[in-house]
């Protein structure tokens, strides 16, 4: 366990602590979003961004409000970030001497910020299988919001994507718990810097979410219940949640919006106080999402009223409500403790929570940063990061025969409604919360088609789209104009290549949903028409979640998912495309082939089965479209030898293995070398395979080195039925690319 409390501000703690009144330890617990502060913030009205001093004085000074959260229409220059911060600093640390709080969400760099460098979202940066790109980003990610003087982001987003329906698929680390525990440990290690208990004025205090198995809708869509066994959520779910807070020190977390079993995750004592803070002896804070504490009565129905909510979730564990509107929390939380409803020493712990976060982030002696100190905002240095992540993360699904990389004189035929479309590059959380003015923000940044017409020269590009999204309004994403299939024909006459850009455009959370996972019927028919004209046909994938293609995908000679890689997007595929860099991205979760077969990779063995001759035939298959940790290369890797230092083990030894992986094409590549596990046989019914190391390479053409892990025996161990770790004793199967061996544990072992 990562231990960074300090006693310097403990004692601060407890001493401010004791001078505070009941209203002003609620109002720490209070977080309001930005419209409540009234006017409107937009970067051409009011431009000096003054809050009204009423509003200032009901909810600071009167209320005591200590947190404030959320962009208003869009996004603002950190200039006038800075203003509106500082105003609630000034306005907070007069009324009660302690600074306000501001959050964000910073999901792929600083998207809030105008002029900021915005980054791949979670699912490219998962794609890259490489830690230390995505501990990288999130250190842009920091150095952007604090310049912007605001020191909390609601991110990593650490869910497991196991129902592709899902429309925050795009925001985590794919369907894996290793992975997400990985790349969530690495991006909380970014955002928050060397040190969590005392964070410098580059770095941000991060908030994993949403707390826990939020990725796992029965029903696909967002914000409705799951239904996951004790077994798989501490195995699994809440994995990432312990590794990122024990080993990176994440400082917060915010909870799962929804049910689990039929239990609100707002109202779970056993997971919020139990599991979270007791038992990883966590002290940070827990905060809802988005008006959680009404949703327990109003949608949930587990409460009668607002009342009922409050005492509900702030005894489970709650230590902020992102209420987001109104004060009425502070009224009726005070009335709680007065009739002994909620007790005082839980009052007393979540104020602590907060106030210890804001002496962490150095918010009582410094509440403001000043936006000259950060020259690198926006730079062509980060820039240059950005790139190399959106690189690193794009998949190369298929390549048959030599299309790719292209031919340089060749004729190019770009169609699609993602060709010339920064909104559907960058998805939602891009300058709004939908996405749906990234192409009026995005200036100087290059769409698929631009950056394809500056490396392979205007004259060989040829555009017609066939199909393009309708302007409109971000509640009705998926609306496509009248297609026009004929001109995309005719164009491919004088092409020699055809590049169809399909996917989906930008949303986020619920207005998302989609009822259907097929690529729309008129994407799908533009591709079928081009495909017939005979001329090789390129599909590139630019989507949030895997749409299913199985009738297309054999018409395509190549296909590259490049899911939702940012601002630098356009820019590195065209590089890539152009074989100036090498592809080396993974698919960080199945790409499932049909609507009725959504399956993980971490499937139970008995999922897929040959048939069994008998009576009656039983058998069960898992067909996906493309697997987990699939992805191409311009070259090839060849991996031999795989040894283990033994071939038994006790539960608490290291096993150490080595590989030999050799480039045997004829270009430099990096290769993701995904160590996997799979217990053969155990009381409980293991998994087909887990991810349980990985680690990046690059190699020159004809280069071979040896690649080592050290895997604790105990990281091969399941939750049992009793909710204990246990690894038994038995065979084990340990496979890295076409290798494999099997080791024996000797004797069963139990852990924490
Ligand atoms: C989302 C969270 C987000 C919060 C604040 C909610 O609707 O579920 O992910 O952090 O809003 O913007």
């Amino acid at each position: 366990m990562n231990t960074i409390s300090n006693p310097d501000i403990e004692m601060r703690v407890a001493a401010l602590l004791q001078c505070m009144s009941l209203e002003e330890k609620i109002g720490q617990m209070t977080q309001l979003t930005l419209g409540v502060l009234g006017g409107k913030f937009e970067p051409d009205e009011r431009p000096d961004m003054t809050i009204p001093q009423e509003r200032l004085d009901d909810v600071i000074a009167h209320h005591k409000v200590g947190s404030i959260l959320n962009v208003a229409d869009t996004a603002l220059t950190p200039q006038q970030w800075h203003r509106i911060v500082s105003q609630l600093q000034q306005a907070s640390i007069q009324a009660t001497g302690i600074p306000c709080i501001y959050g964000l969400d910073m999901n792929h760099g600083a998207n809030y910020a105008l002029g900021a460098t915005i980054l791949p979202h979670n699912i490219n940066m998962a794609a890259t299988f490489n830690t230390a790109l995505v501990r990288r980003s999130a250190e842009i990610t920091a150095y952007e919001t604090r310049a912007c003087d605001v020191p909390w982001t609601f991110n990593p987003t650490v869910d497991l994507s196991r129902n592709p329906l899902w429309p925050r698929v795009f925001e985590n680390f794919g369907e894996d718990a290793y992975l997400n525990a990985t790349m969530g440990t690495a991006a909380v290690e970014g955002l928050q810097g060397p040190d969590s208990g005392n964070i410098d004025r580059f770095h941000i205090a991060a908030c994993l979410k949403h707390f826990m198995g939020y990725g796992s809708p029965v029903s696909g869509r967002d914000r409705t219940h799951s239904s996951i066994g004790e077994m798989e959520m501490r195995e699994k779910h809440f994995e990432p949640y312990r590794k990122a807070i024990c080993e990176g020190g994440a400082l917060s977390v915010m909870v799962n919006s929804t049910t689990n079993n039929g239990v609100p995750f707002h109202a779970n004592a056993r997971y919020l106080t139990r599991w979270l803070k007791q038992q990883l002896n966590w002290d940070g804070v827990i905060v809802t999402d988005w008006a959680d504490i009404d949703n327990l009565w109003n949608r949930e129905y587990v409460a009668h009223n607002k009342k009922e909510a409050i005492a509900l979730a702030i005894n489970a564990g709650i230590d902020m409500a992102m209420e987001p509107y109104s004060t009425d929390f502070c009224t009726l939380l005070k009335e709680l403790v007065e009739e002994n409803v909620v007790p005082v020493s839980r009052i007393d712990d979540a104020c602590a929570r907060v106030l210890r976060l804001k002496m962490r982030l150095g918010l009582f002696d410094t509440p403001d940063t000043c936006v000259t100190d950060y020259p690198l905002f926006g730079s062509g240095e980060f820039a240059a990061d950005a790139t190399r992540a959106a690189v690193e993360s794009m998949v190369l699904l298929k390549n048959n025969g030599t299309l790719l990389p292209l031919k340089h004189g060749s004729r190019i035929l770009i169609a699609g409604p993602n060709a010339d479309s920064m909104r559907a590059l960058n998805g939602g959380w891009t300058y709004t919360w939908q996405g749906q003015l990234t192409d009026d923000f995005a200036h100087g940044h290059n769409s698929i088609l631009q950056a394809m017409r500056q490396r392979f020269g205007n004259e060989y590009i040829i555009y017609a789209p066939g199909v393009t999204y309708a302007q409109h309004d971000w509640n009705d994403w998926g609306r496509e104009n009248e297609p026009d299939f004929d001109s995309a024909v005719r164009a491919a006459e004088s092409a020699d290549v055809i590049m169809a850009c399909v996917g989906e455009t930008s949303y986020c959370e619920t207005p998302g949903n989609a009822d259907d996972l097929h690529l729309s019927a008129n994407q799908r028919e533009l591709v079928r028409r081009l495909a017939a004209t005979g001329k090789p046909l390129l599909l590139i994938l630019n989507e949030g979640r895997p749409r299913l293609i199985p009738e297309i995908e054999p018409l395509a000679s190549a296909i590259v998912n490049i899911m939702l890689p940012g601002n630098y997007g356009g820019d590195a595929l065209a590089m890539l495309l152009a074989g100036d860099e090498n592809f080396s991205g993974r698919m960080p979760i199945s790409y499932p082939r049909h609507h009725g077969a959504f399956i993980p990779y971490d499937y139970k063995k008995g999922e897929c089965v040959p048939t069994m001759a008998g009576a009656y035939n039983y058998d069960a298959t898992v067909k996906v479209q493309w697997p987990f940790g699939h992805g191409l290369s311009y070259t090839t890797f060849e991996y031999s030898g795989l040894t283990a230092d033994r071939s038994v083990y006790s539960p608490d030894d290291i096993i150490l293995l080595r590989v030999k992986l050799r480039n045997s094409g004829n270009r430099r590549g990096k290769e993701s070398v995904l160590l996997y596990s799979s217990d053969l046989v155990a009381t409980v019914s293991p998994d087909n395979r887990r991810l349980r190391a990985f680690s990046k390479h690059h190699l020159e053409a004809g280069e071979e080195i040896t690649v080592e892990f050290s895997l604790p025996v105990r990281e091969l161990a399941f939750v049992n039925p009793d909710g204990e770790w246990v690894v038994e004793r038995g065979e084990f199967r340990l496979s890295v690319g076409t290798e494999a061996i099997t080791v024996v544990v000797d004797s069963t072992g139990i852990f924490d």
